[in-house]
């Protein structure tokens, strides 16, 4: 079945003749009597669990997978479940900031070692060592848009007997599926595009049995595990995943081409722009180029805590992936704890937004960042 259809119809369990969704149930404990084994949320194998994993698995080519509370906890618990003392594990550079700041503030304590290298073959090739046991990769990534390669970590990472993971957030199953390029374990916070309106948090990790058995005994005791309303709530929404992300896709392609040409702006990086450095990698590896833009203010522009002030229809805030557009400054938020000096490394300017472009018609959307833009600058006394 194609996508948009697995979107409103897999994992329904319409069995029991009970109606077109799944029930919502708000049990811990349940009868265990008959039961292969007993089930329990933090188990991670209620029905409604099942249910969810069942529709995921079907969207990202998955065999199973685990459903937590938030992305955070699916990634820590990957992480977790997949390194001991000893081990080493190489990580791409510009990740979410949530989960370099896991590594930094965890890994050494823990005992295991880490290398958080530029998301390129030879960087990755260079960092691995005969303890690596995990290779880690974020595409697009945060907030430059830039492209790994998906297929040639996956390759790296088979060719060195390390488990491939990659966060694939910011695509979504729809714009890109991962396991068929030969990653081992997708992760995601579904708080972003499945969850897709800004009201709920949850987290998925997908990938073969073996793995997923692997993830399970330590998701178990962490007891990451996600609520019954937020299973019906993240249901709901995968049945519009497709609707959603095909409108955010053109309309963050139409935004990224008019705003490349408005004056004031500095300069968009978008994938489907043929002059981001990666389009061709993104062309090849993705069917969709997502719903986020970066874009600079020019100099001549006002600053950007004055520009998303005089926003009238978007919304400065941090989350992603909803219906409504948001905006956030990389410098004042995710960012904000860098160095200039490191923020320049790493190509984020003080003059940089990032926009999660919502389904709003692309007009009304344009004319708000052009009114903002066009704000003049205070008179200097
Ligand atoms: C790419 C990416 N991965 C993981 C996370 C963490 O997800 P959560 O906030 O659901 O724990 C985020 C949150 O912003 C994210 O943007």
């Amino acid at each position: 079945m194609h996508q948009n259809t697995l979107c409103v119809h897999a994992g329904t369990r319409n069995d029991r003749g009970e109606g077109v969704n799944n029930p919502i149930e708000p049990s811990a404990p349940f009868a265990y009597l008959d039961a292969k084994e007993p089930i329990y949320p933090r188990y991670f194998n209620t029905p409604g669990q099942d249910a969810l994993v069942e529709r995921l698995c079907a969207l990202e080519h998955a065999a199973d997978g685990l459903l937590f509370s938030s992305g955070m906890a699916a990634i820590s618990t990957a992480l977790f479940s997949l390194l001991q003392q000893g081990d080493h594990a190489v990580l791409q550079r510009d990740i979410y900031g949530g989960t370099q700041h896991l590594v930094t503030s965890q890994f050494e304590r823990l005992g295991i070692a880490y290398d958080l290298v530029p998301a390129t073959s030879e960087a990755f090739a260079a960092a691995i060592r005969p303890e690596t046991r995990v290779l880690y990769i974020e595409t697009p990534s945060n907030p430059l848009l830039r492209i790994t390669d998906i297929a040639a970590a996956a390759t790296l990472a088979r060719e060195h007997g390390l488990v491939s993971i990659i966060d694939n957030t910011f695509a979504s199953p729809m714009n890109q599926n991962p396991i068929d390029l030969g990653i081992d374990l997708v992760v995601h916070s579904g708080t972003k595009y499945l969850g897709g309106h800004s009201d709920l948090c949850c987290g998925v990790a997908l990938g073969s049995h073996k793995l997923i058995e692997r993830l399970l005994a330590t998701a178990r005791t962490l007891g990451g595990s996600v609520n019954p309303l937020t299973c019906y709530l993240l249901e709901r929404s995968l049945k519009t995943l497709a609707l959603r992300i095909e409108r955010q896709n053109s309309n963050a392609q139409q935004l990224a081409e008019r705003l490349r040409n408005l004056p004031g702006i500095a300069c968009v990086h978008y994938p489907g722009l043929p002059e981001h450095p990666d389009h061709d990698v993104a062309r090849r590896q993705m069917r969709g180029f997502g719903g986020m833009i970066a874009f600079e203010l020019a100099d001549d522009a006002p600053d950007t805590s004055r520009f998303q002030r005089h926003l009238r229809l978007i919304k400065p805030a941090i989350s992603l992936g909803g219906v409504d557009t948001l905006i956030c400054a990389p410098g004042l938020t995710s960012h904000r704890d860098l160095t200039p000096k490191e923020r320049a490394e790493q190509g984020i300017s003080e003059r940089l937004l990032r926009l999660s472009v919502g389904i709003e018609a692309p007009d009304d959307l344009f004319y708000d960042l052009e009114q903002a833009v066009k704000e003049p600058l205070p008179e200097i006394l």
